[in-house]
């Protein structure tokens, strides 16, 4: 099993880049796993406590869960990933993705890299590297459109929390990549690149 994994920081287009390179080698021979699934939960507290939560340090993903499901998908046994709601900050009690066995495993997330024990369970490492204004604009839709966030909170979020930590964290992490994609999704080079990459470990039977 080959684990690809794509870091970069909200809003860069890491999920538009996995959704690209399995659009090109088909859904059948990938499963796609994605680190916000894997933030912890918060049900236990006030709404008012859950909104001052950091959600951007390497610590507010339960990333030792993570790492125990990839290694159940190597072992070939199907794991169930939580549902996370950002509406509520919270894991749905009841959902989960069922994550089945396959040739090839595709994680996108901001602190795949920075996070030692995960970074070396990935066997091609990804980093999308997109311009910090670009990534803000694309947040500020993706909140008030998907997450019912205010124009209000999501400035206060980016300049307490969103920013310093991609600085100390994210945006270091990319020394570890193998690969970098400026401008994410729109880089049909880079997509490309990594698609034949996948696609040679396909053929080849395993080998990079
Ligand atoms: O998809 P993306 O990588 O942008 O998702 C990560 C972002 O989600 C983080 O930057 C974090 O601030 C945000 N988040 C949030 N509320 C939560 C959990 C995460 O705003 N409850």
């Amino acid at each position: 099993m080959l684990i690809i994994g794509i870091a970069g920081g909200t809003g860069s287009g890491k999920t538009t880049v996995a959704r690209s390179v399995i659009e090109r080698l088909g859904s059948d021979k990938m499963t796609f796993i994605s680190q916000d699934n894997y933030y912890k939960d918060h049900s236990h507290l006030s709404m008012a406590e859950r909104e001052s939560i950091n959600y951007d340090h390497p610590l507010a993903f339960d990333n030792e869960l993570l790492i125990e499901h990839l290694s159940c998908l190597k072992s070939g046994q199907t794991a169930h990933a939580p549902v996370y709601d950002f509406t509520v900050h919270a894991r749905s009690v009841i959902e989960t993705v069922e994550l089945k066995p396959n040739n090839i495993v595709i994680i996108e997330g901001l602190h795949l890299l920075s996070d030692e024990n995960l970074r070396n369970t990935l066997d091609i490492k990804v980093f999308v590297d997109t311009d910090p204004d670009v990534r803000i604009l694309r947040r500020v839709l993706r909140d008030i459109e998907e997450r019912g966030r205010t124009i209000r909170s999501i400035h206060n979020q980016y300049l307490n929390t969103v920013k310093p930590m991609h600085e100390a964290f994210i945006e270091p992490s990319k020394k570890y990549a193998d690969l970098i994609i400026p401008q994410g999704g729109h880089n049909e080079v880079g997509i490309q690149m990594l698609s034949i990459l996948t696609e040679k470990y396909l053929k080849n039977g395993g080998q990079v």
